[in-house]
């Protein structure tokens, strides 16, 4: 096995700390938590809650491959370990280092109507300035100017999915890497959830019980041997409603790249 894992030492119940046998590498906010949390149901699979940031942190990667190791949660041999890190899909230097540690290694790859997308983004933003007691500028004055979409935006980049799939498939084939349509997992999880667990050849274990639509939070929440969960409240919130001479320069924008990222994938979602 090309994994390294040096001092492997077992915790007392026999649980060992394994390098990631998959990671979700995005997309932000795509629906990774969900996916993370859907997945842990799964008694074959272990998470390493946090996102570690390794490969993407030149202070984090500097720190090698047995820190990183150290980081993952306590698993037994039978497990997979899974590390998600949403700022990996767009980090051009990772790909190739995921590469140099596992060249075989499934990856989990969340997407989401890019529009939906830059809209969640900039809401992640917004509360992130609120919680410094900072301002943060309306969306439309930051997403037009001078009646043009601002291009520049750091969150429309975020979604020019094409562009940053380019670089993966440069070191992974497309058959390791799995797609889940995160607008999906929002409307109906159970069948996307399946199809991951296909993907990483997990016995079929999760099932539509383990879901629960909750009216209150107005998304699927999670039942585990009677427990209910749902996904902490900074999941689901609501975004600022955008004009709709906004939402046409969007979609003009948007179109050329999804139909590139089709063509690059092999398949097509429901996007434009
Ligand atoms: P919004 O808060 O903008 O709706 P991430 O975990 O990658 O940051 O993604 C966050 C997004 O996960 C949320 O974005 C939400 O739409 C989506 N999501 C998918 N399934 C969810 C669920 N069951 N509960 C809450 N949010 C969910």
């Amino acid at each position: 096995s090309p994994i390294y894992e040096p001092n492997n030492i077992p915790h007392p119940n026999g649980t060992y700390q394994h390098l990631p046998h998959t990671i979700i590498i995005g997309v932000r906010k795509g629906g990774t938590r969900a996916l993370l949390e859907m997945l842990s149901l799964h008694s074959d699979i272990a998470v390493a809650e946090s996102e570690i940031h390794f490969f993407d942190w030149e202070n984090q990667y500097e720190k090698g491959l047995p820190w990183y190791l150290n980081q993952m949660p306590f698993a037994y041999s039978h497990q997979l370990t899974v590390e998600k890190t949403p700022a990996y899909f767009t980090s051009f230097q990772v790909p190739e280092r995921i590469y140099n540690m596992n060249s075989t290694i499934k990856i989990l790859l969340i997407l989401r109507d890019p529009i939906e997308r830059v809209l969640s983004d900039y809401t992640q933003i917004y509360y992130n300035h609120l919680q410094k007691n900072k301002t943060y500028p309306p969306v439309d004055s930051l997403l037009l100017q001078n009646g043009k979409l601002n291009t520049d935006y750091k969150a429309i980049n975020r979604s020019l999915y094409y562009t940053y799939m380019e670089n993966w498939l440069r070191y992974f084939p497309l058959q390791n890497i799995h797609i889940v349509d995160g607008d999906y997992l929002i409307k109906d999880p159970f069948p996307e959830i399946q199809k991951v667990e296909r993907f990483l050849s997990l016995s079929p274990q999760i099932n539509a019980s383990n879901f629960y639509f909750n009216k209150t939070k107005g998304f699927y929440c999670l039942r585990d041997s009677g427990r209910e969960r749902c996904l902490h409240e900074s999941k689901g919130r609501a975004h600022p409603h955008i004009s709709s001479f906004l939402l046409e320069k969007l979609h003009d924008y948007f179109y050329e790249p999804n139909k590139k990222f089709f063509e690059l994938v092999g398949r097509t979602f429901d996007w434009l």
